[in-house]
């Protein structure tokens, strides 16, 4: 038997299978944080006091709150009075092993070594970048604009904010220009920070540009810039270098003691209308959360390396690859590149390399690499591995068995992990310690979270009935506390519709009493994992000059999930391929290409109702092949059989 053979059989086994579904090995319960199946009733009896508890053992707090939870609806606080600072509980506290890894991190290229930072060597540059933000005015409560891609200065940036009591507001590095601009705008940030570029796929792709674009006649006084790519940048006036910034300034700064109900940061999403929203996530209850998520369904221990591969773009980003494996003083891994870069086998040499404990996913990146030879993986000791994770969309049951043999070797648990945006951390799935690891099924709520899945009217369905999944009062921590300067939307979009129930406008139903989600009930699709309306597809794709009216609606899609579909109805310029090209570049420039449409459908007329309402399910059904129904409530009904015709023939 060779070396590799050897490891892998040698490798701990954390499930036995059972009944034909998977359960936590002894192995697992003994060294699970959590393994006692009453703490759900136990936390259940008294969510507040369980959070309290856990609070006051899992954080280092200033002074201690006055009053655990307080609820107004829509609005509601946890620890309040309490102070604290965020930057301080995920490295002050840990400066007693200041030589410690806490980050690592990866660049593309392969001739270039990957960099670790100790705690120590991470809370040096924290502080000086927190008095480089404060010798330009930054202070508590302003709003900071990240655009940055995954290199450790996106980290060190996001701590020194909290560190001052700044509010950061990090845009995905992929989006454009025009939506990076949009951003700040609602923000209002005086400082930008961002970078020459990043590598992707074996090149340097430029990001300065889109961010000088983005800038341009808006509140920002400052971009600073971090070089990557070596690409010469311009100095002076309102250009910084980060690194020339570090130099010049303290290395130490005191962190500002923040009370717990203080915004720590915007992060903007998709909803169903045509603006993302700033979610407003505050500093005790979101760090709370972001703690406890990561070290119970992680069963994270200090000396464990977490792999999140989100983007810092995206809240997955935030609370797993950032923030969660530092709370809880451990390690995180940074991976600036692509996974298929230079070859696909480059996500497993990297779990072997630095012995990943913890590998988190989305179910988009499983399909991707199910597709690959499976020699990639083969070769690659992967029993280093002992949780993984699925994030973002549902995960069906191939995809799932195949996470769970070739990348978990049919060692490691899966815990599929329901949560969003607002939710700041997980909300449903279950703990390594205790289990059931059923594929498709996400579980249970986290302990001293209420969930529930009602009908229209918001009564309880029948166990295994689809219903909507609602979160009840007390909200778990993390959750949002508004909608960045728009209370009536964060009253629309979540109070509405149950008035005293968080509506997550996603629909589940209970099987075996454990929890699955079937997906968003509203217009948002999940492209790739990542959230996008169609409502800001159309808007967009609507203020080119040639269209006179569009559709947006969702294609299931093998590796992607779902890719957005257009039907346009033009007012200018010949329908084909050329202007299909033109409008998709068009989307490019106005979200970005997450956004761009798989194919473009030129159509004379759109399904519509009487009073107007375009029938998007009508074309859903056209392009599913299914039979579209509900013909005699449109207008012209005529419609659909010549945009069935078009579709055929494309
Ligand atoms: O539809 C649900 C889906 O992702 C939505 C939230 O998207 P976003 O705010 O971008 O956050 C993604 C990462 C937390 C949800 O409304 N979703 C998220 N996780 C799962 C999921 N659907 C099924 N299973 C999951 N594990």
């Amino acid at each position: 038997m060779n070396k590799l053979a050897k490891e892998k059989k040698k490798a701990v086994k954390y499930v036995t299978r059972k009944n034909g579904v998977f359960w936590p090995s002894p192995a697992m319960k003994k060294i699970a944080f959590m393994s006692d199946p009453r703490v759900y009733s136990k936390a259940a009896k008294d969510p507040v006091k369980f959070w309290e508890e856990q609070a006051r053992e899992g954080l280092t707090w200033e002074k201690e709150w006055d009053i655990g939870y307080e609820e107004k609806l829509p609005y509601f606080k946890w620890f309040k009075g309490g102070k604290l600072n965020f930057c301080v509980n995920c490295l002050d506290r840990h400066l007693n092993k200041a030589n410690k890894v806490a980050m690592v991190w990866v660049p593309e290229p392969v001739n270039e070594k990957p960099i670790e930072f100790t705690y120590g060597q991470l809370y040096d540059k924290v502080n000086r970048f927190a008095n480089v933000l404060k010798k330009y005015g930054v202070g508590k409560g302003d709003v900071v604009s990240i655009y940055l891609p995954m290199v450790p200065e996106a980290m060190v940036a996001m701590l020194a904010c909290t560190r001052i009591g700044a509010i950061h507001s990090i845009v995905f590095s992929a989006f454009s220009s025009e939506a990076l601009k949009a951003r700040i705008q609602d923000g209002k940030a005086k400082i930008l920070i961002t970078s020459d570029g990043y590598y992707r796929r074996g090149k340097p792709e430029p990001l300065l540009k889109k961010a000088r674009a983005a800038a341009r006649r808006t509140t920002i006084k400052k971009i600073i810039i971090v070089p990557r790519i070596k690409k010469k940048a311009p100095t002076g006036g309102k250009y910084l270098d980060f690194n020339k910034e570090m130099e010049k300034v303290d290395s130490y700064c005191a962190p500002e003691i923040m009370n717990s109900e203080d915004t720590m940061f915007i992060l903007y999403t998709s909803g169903t209308t045509g603006k993302p929203k700033g979610i407003v996530h505050d500093t005790g209850g979101y760090a709370m959360q972001a703690y406890l998520t990561t070290k119970w369904n992680f069963d994270m221990h200090e000396d464990d390396l977490m792999w999140c591969t989100a983007d810092v773009g995206w809240i997955t980003g935030h609370t797993y690859a950032m923030y969660g494996p530092l709370l809880v003083g451990a390690k995180t891994l940074i991976y600036e590149g692509g996974p298929d870069y230079p070859n696909p086998g480059r996500w497993w040499k990297l779990i072997q390399d630095h012995k990943v404990n913890m590998f988190y996913t989305a179910p988009t990146a499983i399909r991707m690499f199910m597709k690959i030879d499976e020699k990639w993986i083969n070769k690659y000791d992967l029993s280093s591995i002992r949780i993984m994770g699925s994030v973002g969309e549902p995960i069906d049951v191939k995809s799932w068995m195949w996470y769970f043999n070739k990348i978990g070797g049919g060692r490691c648990p899966i815990i599929d992990t329901w949560w969003q945006t607002e939710t700041g951390g997980t909300l449903i799935n279950v703990l390594p310690g205790i289990g059931p690891f059923v594929p498709t099924v996400s579980g249970r709520p986290f302990p001293g979270v209420t969930k529930e899945i009602v009908d229209e009217k918001g009564r309880p369905v029948k166990p295994g009935k689809p219903g909507f999944l609602i979160q009840k009062s007390p909200f778990a921590p993390g959750m949002l506390h508004g909608v960045y300067n728009n209370h009536k939307k964060f009253v629309e979009t979540y109070w509405k519709k149950y008035k005293k129930y968080y509506d997550t406008s996603d629909g589940a139903y209970t099987t075996n009493g454990l929890i699955r989600i079937t997906g968003r009930t509203d217009d948002v699709m999940k492209v790739a994992g990542h959230r996008l309306a169609t409502a800001e597809l159309e808007n967009a794709i609507d203020a080119d000059k040639h269209v006179g009216e569009c559709a947006i609606v969702p294609l299931p899609h093998a590796v992607k999930g779902q890719v957005p579909v257009a039907f346009v109805v033009l007012k200018h310029g010949k329908p084909g391929p050329e202007l299909e090209k033109r409008l998709k570049k068009f989307v490019d420039i106005k979200i970005g290409p997450t956004a761009r449409p798989a194919k473009i459908y030129f159509v004379e007329d759109l399904p519509k109702t009487r009073s107007g309402k375009i029938m998007r399910r009508i074309l859903k059904a056209i392009i599913t092949k299914e039979e579209p129904k509900g013909l005699m409530t449109l207008v012209n009904p005529q419609s659909v059989g010549r945009i069935k015709q078009i579709v055929e023939t494309q």
